[in-house]
């Protein structure tokens, strides 16, 4: 089966100060003890130094929430790979639901940014998943494959190097879960869809998010293809955040 260690990544998107992040990031090192998983938090671009700081020494690694299309030069707030890199930056989100829906980020964006982060050494955890209305006409799995083509599309070469997250949009933030059945199902698709693709199968991390929690969270990482959880409310909040890491094993 897949051997590779699950990983738990926190999304924190637009919250947070510098003391709230100190607060919560030693509250999580100090919880952490012997995590069986890979652990990330992927905080906004201002808070990159000092959550670098905070986590230095840890198992925690520093994340992004996204990244530019373009190397550099006159875009105007935007924030290159090459500039996270210097940050310790391992991972990026990149086709996040939110900047989807909110920035109009298409398919074929979001592989250009993974292929950005790629080029600088930045594993870009790219997020795919199907909208409510999408869900209800039964489209999930032609949505997700669309959207995972695309990404393998531009970077089939290295493809296992990526990290995929299924992300239902109507779970996102919701409360609504996928049950584990149904993330299990959709997990399935994308595996089938990046091994066909990839040299080294094996390596790919798929992660469920959308109101993964403490309470929810065993069940849904006990699916053979969820390789670990793309955590939104519940990484704000260190016991929480430490249940759902001491979960993934
Ligand atoms: P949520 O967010 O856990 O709050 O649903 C997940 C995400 O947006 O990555």
């Amino acid at each position: 089966m897949h051997s590779k260690k699950k990983l738990i990544a926190g999304n924190w998107k637009m919250n947070g100060n510098l003391t709230a992040n100190k607060s919560l990031l030693t509250a999580v090192v100090d919880g952490l003890n012997q995590a069986q998983c890979d652990v990330a938090v992927a905080v906004p671009a201002p808070y990159l130094a000092q959550v670098e700081r905070l986590v230095s020494g840890s198992a925690i690694a520093v994340a992004a929430q996204d990244v530019s299309v373009h190397e550099s030069g006159a875009y105007t707030g935007e924030v290159s790979a090459s500039m996270l890199k210097e940050f310790g930056v391992r991972y990026v989100l990149v086709g996040h639901s939110e900047r989807r829906q909110y920035h109009g980020e298409s398919d074929v964006v979001v592989s250009r940014k993974a292929q950005r982060a790629l080029a600088a050494g930045i594993t870009p955890i790219v997020c795919v998943g199907e909208t409510l209305q999408e869900f209800e006409a039964g489209d999930t799995e032609a949505v997700v494959k669309r959207q995972l083509a695309a990404v393998i599309h531009l970077n089939g070469h290295c493809i296992s190097e990526i990290v995929v997250a299924y992300e239902p949009v109507w779970a996102v933030g919701t409360g609504r879960t996928a049950s584990p059945e149904q993330a299990q199902a959709v997990h399935a698709v994308l595996r089938t869809q990046v091994a066909a693709a990839s040299e080294h199968p094996d390596r790919i991390r798929l992660l469920y998010g959308g109101s993964m929690n403490a309470a929810n969270a065993a069940q849904l990482l006990a699916q053979p293809d969820v390789d670990g959880g793309l955590i939104g409310g519940a990484s704000l909040k260190a016991a929480d955040f430490l249940q759902i890491i001491h979960a993934a094993r």
